[in-house]
């Protein structure tokens, strides 16, 4: 059995294919099969003369997206996507369909489509997504392994929050207790670094966002290192290395699917080469005063941004402001203490900032990463856990990783849509991930 993706390899030779069809057209004694068969899309031809009446009538009467196994010589063809062709001599087809396929060759609504996502994901567009999607998931994992961390699975029910509890998932206990479906699995990462020393957790992540934004999922796949021992200008170039390694790995590797979505490569090329520009928050704020009074804003940054205020978070415009000054992904690092979780470590040389980063992805993508240095003293933990008002018990296990053998550590998250988005130029995180969960969306 053949693939079609290799079919390059088999110029003249006789190859079968389990295929789909995806379009079909004819003219005359010449039946033109469009094929998928997971691993790329190709034409066939079939023509009278090659092969029995039975597969010239079979091929005329193959309905969208019925199987079929081909049997055919590969020919090369600079006029064909992929320049082969399957020149067909036998087909046995499939189940026929039962009605007609829904998603028709003609353009379709993005609602239409996710709604028959189960369908949809057959198609060329997710095909691309969800394969470089794989890809940067493989390539996250490879780079932690080659880097010397172990995968350490934190749980999806928590009885804590970890990054507020404004959008936190309630589980019903049996009427009995609560939890919650877990926003980050951070808090029991740091627990396996001060076993293990590098590890990283990797799995679904739940926050009840209300807001409608193409950033936004309700539930989203989050990698997160840890490192004990560990800086927060360590972290920093832990992550810096992360990104360009995967960056580089879909370039050398998925080109096909780069092409197929039309991506501009060069503009993901720096990326790949390491050098991340950083700014401090402070002087973020700077470059936004300047790039807003010079009225110069990109593409989608409505005209009456206004700047931040020291002590403000910043939006979405903002980090697109900030995020169109450069070529490569950007690390803005020491926002105020005060917008931020409970568990960063204050800057010492400036304790109203915390040793903490938000990497921004250029081409308005905005934040990918969040990452922090994590308060290693027992006292100032507790105290930080008082002052956001979080339940003490539900943090004493969190605690005990400060009252035995506590050390400065470090860590961050990369919001997996977020990155597969920007490689592959999506505009909405929807597409990124195979069953998107939203406010708007819980079906298929
Ligand atoms: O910045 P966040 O909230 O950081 C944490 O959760 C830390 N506990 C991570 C850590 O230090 N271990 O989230 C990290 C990343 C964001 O930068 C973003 O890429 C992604 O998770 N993210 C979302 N992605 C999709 N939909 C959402 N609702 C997201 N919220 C965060
Ligand atoms: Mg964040």
């Amino acid at each position: 059995m053949a693939f079609i993706r290799d079919l390059g390899k088999h110029i003249d030779e006789t190859v079968t294919l389990d295929a789909w069809l995806t379009d079909k057209s004819s003219k005359g004694k010449l039946h033109f099969l469009k094929l998928r068969d997971g691993t790329g899309f190709a034409q066939a031809t079939v023509f009278k003369n090659d092969v029995t009446e039975d597969v010239f009538e079979a091929a005329r009467r193959l309905s969208q997206e019925q199987a079929v196994r081909v049997t055919g010589v590969v020919r090369a063809d600079d006029r064909a996507p992929g320049g082969v062709e399957l020149a067909v001599r036998d087909l046995v087809v499939g189940a026929e369909g039962q009605g007609e396929y829904p998603i028709t060759p003609k353009e379709h609504g993005i609602d239409f489509l996710l709604d028959r996502r189960h369908l949809h994901v057959r198609h060329r567009r997710p095909w691309a997504i969800l394969r470089v999607r794989d890809a940067v998931q493989r390539a996250l994992t490879d780079f932690f392994h080659e880097e010397g961390f172990i995968r350490f699975d934190a749980p999806f029910f928590t009885p804590n929050a970890a990054e507020g509890t404004t959008n936190l998932f309630e589980i019903d206990l049996f009427g009995e207790d609560k939890a919650y479906l877990s926003q980050s699995g951070q808090l029991y990462a740091e627990a396996g670094a001060l076993s293990f020393g590098k590890v990283y957790t990797f799995g679904p992540t739940f926050r009840a966002e209300k807001s409608k934004t193409r950033r936004h999922l309700l539930e989203f796949w989050m990698i997160e290192p840890e490192v004990a021992p560990s800086t927060h200008d360590e972290n920093m170039a832990l992550q810096e290395r992360m990104i360009s390694f995967v960056v580089r790995r879909v370039l050398e590797r998925h080109a096909e699917e780069l092409r197929v979505l039309e991506r501009d490569v060069e503009k993901l090329r720096p990326a790949s080469e390491g050098n991340f520009p950083r700014v401090t928050y402070t002087d973020a704020l700077d470059l936004l005063r300047r790039v807003i009074a010079s009225g110069n804003l990109p593409e989608n940054v409505p005209a009456d941004t206004q700047p931040v205020e020291w002590g403000d978070d910043f939006g979405a415009p903002h980090e697109t402001i900030i995020g169109a000054q450069f070529d490569r992904p950007v690390i803005i690092e020491r926002y105020p203490a005060a917008i931020k979780a409970f568990y960063m470590q204050p800057d010492p040389q400036d304790p109203r900032v915390a040793l903490c980063d938000d990497m921004i992805a250029p081409e308005g993508y905005g934040e990918i990463i969040g990452g922090s240095e994590r308060i290693h003293d027992y006292d100032l933990l507790r105290r930080r856990i008082e002052e956001h008002d979080l339940p003490m018990e539900a943090f004493e296990w969190y605690l005990d990783l400060r009252r035995y053998g506590s050390v400065p550590h470090a860590g961050f998250g990369l919001g997996l849509e977020r990155l597969v988005a920007w490689i592959t130029g999506i505009d909405h995180l929807r597409e990124a991930i195979p069953f998107p969960r939203m406010l708007t969306r819980m079906t298929p």
